[in-house]
Order: C-alpha cells, then sequence, then structure tokens
C-alpha cells in the first residue's frame, strides 16, 4: 500500500481576492521513497506540503497516510499524529533559540513526556549519527546553518515518523552545508527506510531523489525518476527546468 496517497487535490485560498494554489492534484508516494516536488516560485509547493502536513485545510480532495485521512481526527488526535507519524523540516531551521541544540532535538519525546532514560540514549545516537554530538550543549545561534539544519532533521526523525516532510531544507544554505544536509537526508532514507517529500527549487538538492514531480500554476505538470547517477539526473531536472520555463533566474547557483 502506497504511504501516501492524494487524491484530487485543491486549494482555494479565500480573503479579498481568491487565489487557486492548487487545482485536482493526484499524487501517490510508495513506503521508503523519495519524492521531491518542484516547481516555480508561486506554483503552489509549499500549499501541498502543508495539505499533507495538515498544517492547511484543503479545499476539496483528499490526504491519506498509512491510509487514513488525518483531516478526520480530532484535534488532540491529531495533534499526537503529527507528533509521532511526521517529521518537518523548513528552511527556516524552527529551532528555539532559548534551548540548546540537544533540548531542540529531544524537544518532540518531551512533548510525548518519554522518559528521560530513552531521550538520552536516542539523542546520543542520532547526533553520533549526524555528526553533530559536539554542538549539542550549545545555543542554536552559537552553531553554523548546516549544524542547525542538521539539528532540525534530528529532531525530524527522533520519534521515527512515517513520513519526513522537507520544505526548501537547503534555501537558507550554501552550496557545501546543501550537500552535508542532503546526503544526510538520502542517508536516512536508506538506512531507516524514512518516505521522504521534499519541497524545493534548488535541482541540487531535488537530484538527491528517486523522483520529481514538476507542478506549475497549481497543476501537476510532468515527473522524472533518477537512474543510477546523481549527476544525470541533476542535468535532467535542469533541463525540465528550462523546458518549463519561467525558472531560469532561480537557477543562480548551479551546483552539481
Ligand atoms: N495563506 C495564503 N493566502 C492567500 N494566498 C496564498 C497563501 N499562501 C499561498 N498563497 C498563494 O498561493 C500560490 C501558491 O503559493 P505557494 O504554495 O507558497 O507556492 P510555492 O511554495 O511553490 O512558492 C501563490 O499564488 C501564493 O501567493
Ligand atoms: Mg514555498
Amino acid at each position: 500500500m502506497d504511504m501516501l496517497q492524494i487524491k484530487g487535490l485543491s486549494k482555494v485560498y479565500g480573503g479579498g481576492v481568491t487565489t487557486r494554489a492548487l487545482s485536482d492534484i493526484d499524487l501517490r508516494i510508495a513506503k521508503g521513497e523519495f519524492v521531491g516536488i518542484m516547481g516555480p516560485s508561486g506554483s503552489g509547493k509549499t500549499t501541498l506540503l502543508n495539505m499533507v502536513s495538515t498544517i492547511d485545510v484543503p479545499s476539496s480532495g483528499e490526504v491519506l497516510i498509512n491510509g487514513s485521512n488525518p483531516y478526520l481526527l480530532k484535534k488532540k488526535d491529531l495533534a499526537i499524529f503529527r507528533r509521532r507519524q511526521l517529521g518537518f523540516v523548513f528552511q527556516d531551521f524552527n529551532l528555539v533559540d532559548t534551548l540548546t541544540i540537544g533540548e531542540n532535538i529531544v524537544l518532540p519525546l518531551t512533548l510525548d513526556k518519554r522518559p528521560i532514560r530513552e531521550m538520552d540514549a536516542k539523542l546520543a545516537a542520532i547526533a553520533e549519527r549526524l555528526g553533530i554530538t559536539s554542538i549539542l550543549k550549545k545555543r542554536v545561534y552559537e552553531v553554523s546553518g548546516g549544524q542547525r539544519q542538521r539539528a532540525a532533521i534530528a529532531r525530524a526523525i527522533i520519534s521515527s515518523p512515517s513520513l519526513l516532510l522537507a520544505d526548501e531544507p537547503t534555501g537558507a544554505l550554501d552550496s557545501n552545508s546543501s550537500r552535508i544536509v542532503m546526503e544526510t537526508l538520502e542517508g536516512i532514507n536508506n538506512s531507516e527506510g524514512t518516505t521522504m517529500m521534499l519541497v524545493s527549487h534548488d535541482p541540487l538538492a531535488a537530484s538527491y531523489c528517486h523522483r520529481v514531480v514538476f507542478i506549475k500554476d497549481g497543476q501537476f505538470s510532468s515527473e522524472i525518476r533518477r537512474g543510477d547517477s546523481r549527476q544525470a539526473f541533476f542535468q535532467k531536472i535542469i533541463d525540465m527546468l528550462s523546458f518549463l520555463g519561467g525558472n531560469a533566474n532561480e537557477l543562480s547557483s548551479i551546483r552539481v
């Protein structure tokens, strides 16, 4: 069974002017798959991710995660569902400045009232894997962007979520840190089999995915799959973006 099923999803934002941000999107993601969503700025990528992450409510259509519709859950159950089933990574890291890096990483377990011993063991193991053991006692402002994002990834996976959702995770990073962050996500996908959905307009980031879905003006446009070579996939992604048009100036930093 597919881990994620999106059926006929549409979103219209209200207010003074109505914006049709998404139209009739269908998408299935298998367990363990790493899928990228690309498209020009304003094409609806974040809207799509927010419907999957239950941050925002669809206007029509359906989202099923592991076969169940999170929008049918009561508020309290939804909070638990999100904390246990979903992991989030954002462009701006979303770390709590007043906590240490370590306290940030264990936050989901703290909220879930897990025993301290379990938290310490999980924290040590995850920090070791992500190469951030030496910064656990530091404050957020004392570490680099790349380290912040690895801490955010550690926090996102500490509850072993079935689905990891990332919105422009490399958007605030230099190319070297971007590469480390994407290799970290790829490593987690390989070793834990965590299903991942990545929204990005960065071709380098997208080239780590198994498959990239392109949307334009809120509609499905096309999709391409990675073969053996990430390098070749990177080039295919660039070609597709220029074919779809309107995106050339977003490719300001081409790097392989
Ligand atoms: N909260 C909102 N209210 C009204 N319009 C919005 C809102 N969020 C996004 N939009 C509009 O929906 C469209 C898609 O936005 P978004 O999903 O953020 O695109 P992307 O992430 O691909 O840049 C844009 O036209 C944007 O202006
Ligand atoms: Mg966006």
